[in-house]
């Protein structure tokens, strides 16, 4: 496999292993288990599994090892390990770095369910959490200890697109030994160079743009090879928390495609955020990929000028300017995943940033009236059409 493809090729021919059939797409192995041809290779094999050489699809399989190392390849790291969903690779990865006594700071802005795991999961094993403002650097320096484990963020927060400076954050991080955890999901595998930025461990929910039309759940570690096979994989082949050869097909199938629609995506994005800047339904349009956000300079050098797939509108009149806006779409649909050929709106208030006390939606920017848009693969001139009808429909 050539290590010096670029990103589209990677993700079109990284990884694949073919059968005794040489058959051109990618086969699905739809098998827990491996037949050994001998009762001395059983006992071998669980002494030391050879790279191409399987046990139980709970340790491996050759469609997700496909997956992982197609992946890994695009993204630049050493290996990966494939997870059920985006949520198990976020548990998976700190689980298993982690231990009682520990200290992790983590950015304030996450998804409901990655902040679940470091404010209520981790604290529960004994795991000391530190929360700082991501795009504040002075708070990482302060936050920072010598037994300082790790940290966490979104590279770019859900659902306020609160953009993080991977190198500066991993900088500081590494100074203190501490192993870097980025979850990628919103600046996507197009267009991010986290390994290369500094960052020890990218982390993707597959279900977004990996997959991409909405159909199944996965996930991705990303990491070193030690840290992988070494740190990662014997906690989730004992825990069971890996991703299934169907889904894993599903994902190298969307692999393929994923540049052009991602791109086609954050172009269309930037668009729509062109044409509503300034209209006057809305309190805030959040888009890093305008000129005028306050982090477009970052996402030049981190994300090659793109703002990603993802755009967030504040509506006036609160929660009932917002339900008014939902309900006047017909071309985006109520729901609540992203990245998808389907453009989606979401309420996160009452949706994926429920459980959230008021005070912490209010200190996060969720505000009654924030909705979250990702943007599809309709046409962009039909989008906006229908996103203005429904701005004023906000309104009347
Ligand atoms: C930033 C982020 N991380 C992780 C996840 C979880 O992914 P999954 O739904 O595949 O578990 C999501 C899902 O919305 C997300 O937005």
């Amino acid at each position: 496999m050539s290590k010096s493809w670029n990103k589209r090729t990677q993700a079109v021919h990284g990884g694949i292993r073919r059968s005794q059939y040489s058959e051109v797409s990618e086969a699905i192995f739809l098998t827990q288990g491996f037949v050994y041809d001998n009762a001395e290779q059983a006992e071998a094999r669980f002494i030391q599994a050879g790279d191409d050489e399987f046990i139980y699809a709970r340790y491996g399989n050759p469609t997700v090892r496909m997956f992982e190392e197609r992946i890994a390849a695009l993204e630049g790291a050493e290996d990966g390990f494939a997870t059920a969903s985006g949520m198990a690779a976020v548990n998976g990865a700190l689980c298993a770095m982690l231990q009682a006594g520990d200290h992790v700071v983590s950015a304030r802005a996450l998804f409901g369910s990655c902040l679940y795991i470091l404010e209520n999961i981790l604290t529960r094993y004994g795991v000391e959490v530190t929360f700082v403002d991501g795009t504040d650097l002075e708070q990482w320096k302060a936050a920072l200890r010598p037994d300082t484990k790790a940290v966490f963020f979104e590279s770019m927060s859900n659902p306020t697109l609160e953009v993080i400076d991977i190198e500066a954050v991993s900088e500081l991080a590494h100074a203190v030994g501490a192993t870097v955890v980025v979850d990628n999901v919103f600046s996507t595998p197009v267009f991010s160079r986290a390994i290369e930025q500094g960052a020890d461990v990218v982390i993707y929910s597959a279900t977004k743009h990996i997959d991409g039309q909405g159909r199944a759940l996965g996930g991705i570690i990303l990491g070193t090879r030690d840290f992988i096979r070494g740190t990662v994989e014997p906690y989730l082949k004992h825990t069971g928390g890996a991703l299934s050869p169907f889904n894993a097909w599903v994902m190298l199938k969307g692999l393929e495609t994923m540049s052009l629609r991602v791109n086609a995506q954050a172009d269309s994005a930037l668009k729509i955020a062109e044409a509503l800047e300034g209209h006057s339904a809305l309190e805030r349009l959040l888009y890093p990929g305008l000129k005028t956000h306050a982090q477009n300079a970052l996402v030049q050098s981190q994300l090659g000028g793109k703002g990603g797939t993802v755009l967030s509108l504040d509506i006036r009149g609160g929660k009932d300017g917002a339900f008014a806006f939902l309900n006047a779409l017909t071309i985006p649909v109520i729901s609540n995943n992203l990245g998808d050929a389907k453009s989606i709106a979401t309420h996160p208030a009452t949706t994926t940033h429920q459980r959230l006390s008021d005070d912490q939606r209010t200190a996060l920017g969720i505000t009654p009236g924030l909705i979250r848009l990702s943007v599809g693969l309709e046409d962009s001139e039909d989008l906006i059409a229908d996103l203005q009808a429904a701005l004023a429909a906000s309104q009347s």
